[in-house]
């Protein structure tokens, strides 16, 4: 039996480990960082296993391994511990203390109470309408995958000049940066690159960690604004995600009001209906989405507040549009796709342990032309403004006929009930080449007083029903349409990961 002897505060347990970590790392204990990310002390796993065993021994617990991604830093932490260690005082038993630790339960947070968008974000005079002229845009995200697609589509569908924002050291840097994404996707054209702009700045900043100066030129010159950045993490909880996804739009909506009126397009996503009251429901394009709780992933979180702050910022009458994509596939065209991304991680993994879980999910992933495509199109009417986008696949297939084409094309691969594949994740890996290996903790991880799993979590049953049809409605004439999830799809996507070596032939 394990027992938890007393309670520990936040300050003793940040003590602790900043003396564990500063021997560890043979450095004084004043020049530990409680805010800096724990991957970057450059601790081995030997080292990183000493002071957690040391850890839990000094506490009377056990630390799950998925506490140290939703609470990355010393402080994050040990304010963390010290809850779990003021819950757990007095004696309790290993099965209490594993029951208990193996839920997250995310510190209390009231997302309505995070919507809160700066009282001088508002449009700057009645006479300063926008007029519609379209010479310079400003772009967020463009060294991301989605951006990398919006560019291409401005380069081709407008003569404007974009100023894309983009960490990097320098300028030259910046613009580096930005080829390379859009060479990694087969969309880099010499002739149109001098239409690319790098403003070097970061998200989480005041003024997007711009110049006063540099902030207010763009603000006073811009026609249009499209914001795609976000950081894309499914691990890290809200506090660590809220400065880029959420105070970064801020400052995009500040850009927008400041000086002169011009639209803001905003990518937001349809995990704004991530709620459990929307489950199983038909959610259009235009419905409230007030409900947040049961929405659990960090990332999902800033996503809805985002988009609120966005929704009042429109009420205020700055004029934006809001597009919300599904999870996005790769191009249809070429197959090219962000082999990073968590989706491409999964397949890659279930066709390395050659089971599937059988599982009632829908695929209904949509591919970058035709998000990219539809962004531009759509801001570019006069009707959008105010307005909300469904970029969802129009028709989704199971993902059993993922399953049956990935075998039929030579991967063995079977479906398997979901506690069976569980056990597999479990028993069956044991090397960091298989891409769950490293997904194992998250995937495992039991959320809420339910205890159910991330996968679970996305069942169909549990999620919203999409409906995309005013999207369509809007998007009639326009040519563009969504390709079909068939098998001509699948086999581009296929041979672009087998030649770029993310898969390997069998
Ligand atoms: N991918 C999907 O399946 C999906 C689904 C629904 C909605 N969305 C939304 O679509 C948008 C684009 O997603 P994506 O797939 O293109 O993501 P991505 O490939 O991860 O790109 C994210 C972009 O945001 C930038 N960014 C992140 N933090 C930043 C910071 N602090 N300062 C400046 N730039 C920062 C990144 O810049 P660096 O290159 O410097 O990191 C990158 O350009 C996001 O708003 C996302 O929420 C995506």
């Amino acid at each position: 039996m394990m027992a938890a002897k007393q309670a520990y505060t936040q300050e003793e347990i940040q003590a602790w480990l900043c003396s564990n970590l500063a021997s560890a790392l043979q450095v004084e204990a004043s020049e530990i960082d409680i805010q800096q990310p724990l991957e970057e002390y450059g601790l081995d796993s030997t080292q990183a296993m000493s002071i957690v065993t040391k850890t839990e021994k000094m506490l009377g617990f056990e630390i799950s391994p998925t506490l140290l991604w939703h609470y990355p830093n010393v402080e994050m932490l040990s304010q963390r511990l010290a809850e779990e260690s003021a819950e757990l005082g007095g004696e309790i038993t290993d099965t209490t203390v594993t029951n208990q630790l193996n839920i997250i339960k995310p510190a209390t947070l009231d997302l309505n109470a995070e919507i809160v968008l700066d009282p001088a974000i508002r449009p700057p005079a009645p006479s300063s309408r926008f007029t519609g002229q379209l010479d310079n845009i400003f772009l967020t995200g463009g060294t991301g995958f989605l951006g990398a697609f919006i560019i291409h589509e401005l380069l081709q569908q407008t003569n404007a000049d974009i100023y894309c924002l983009v960490r990097a050291d320098d300028t030259n840097a910046g613009k580096q940066k930005l080829q390379h994404n859009l060479e990694s996707y087969a969309l880099w054209d010499e002739e149109l690159s001098a239409r690319i702009i790098p403003v070097l700045g970061d998200l989480s900043l005041p003024r997007l960690g711009i110049s006063t100066e540099g902030f207010e030129m763009l603000a006073a010159n811009v026609d249009s604004i499209y914001h795609s950045a976000a950081m894309l993490n499914y691990v890290y909880p809200y506090p660590a995600l809220k400065a880029p996804n959420v105070l970064g739009t801020q400052e995009v909506l500040r850009m927008a009001s400041l000086f002169k009126l011009k639209p803001v397009h905003y990518v937001s996503s349809v995990a704004v209906f991530e709620s459990s009251a929307y489950a199983g429901k038909i959610v259009k394009e235009d419905d409230e989405f007030q409900h947040w709780q049961g929405i659990f992933l960090g990332y999902s979180q800033t996503k809805w507040v985002a988009e609120k702050l966005v929704k009042l910022a429109s009420d205020r009458g700055i004029p934006v549009t809001i597009h919300r994509p599904p999870l996005i596939s790769g191009d249809s065209r070429t197959g090219a796709c962000n082999t990073d991304d968590f989706i491409n991680l999964v397949i890659k993994g279930c066709i390395q342990m050659g089971c599937f879980p059988d599982v009632d999910y829908m695929l209904d992933a949509s591919p970058v032309d035709y998000v990219s495509k539809a962004i531009v199109y759509l801001s570019r009417q006069s009707e959008s403004i105010g307005k909300a986008f469904h970029l969802q696949h129009p028709q989704p297939q199971p993902l059993s006929h993922l399953v049956d084409w990935v075998s039929s094309v030579g991967f063995p691969v079977e479906m398997v009930p979901y506690e069976e594949w569980q056990a597999r994740l479990i028993n069956n890996l044991s090397s960091a080449d298989n891409p769950l290996y490293t997904l194992r903790p998250f995937l495992l991880e039991k959320w809420s007083d339910e205890q159910i799993t991330i996968p679970d979590l996305y069942l169909q049953s549990r999620r919203p029903k999409i409906s995309c049809e005013e999207t369509l409605n809007a998007l009639a004439g326009s040519g563009i349409v969504c390709p079909p999830l068939d098998s001509q799809l699948l086999m581009t996507y296929s041979a672009f990961l087998m030649q770029n070596g993310f898969l390997s032939a069998v």
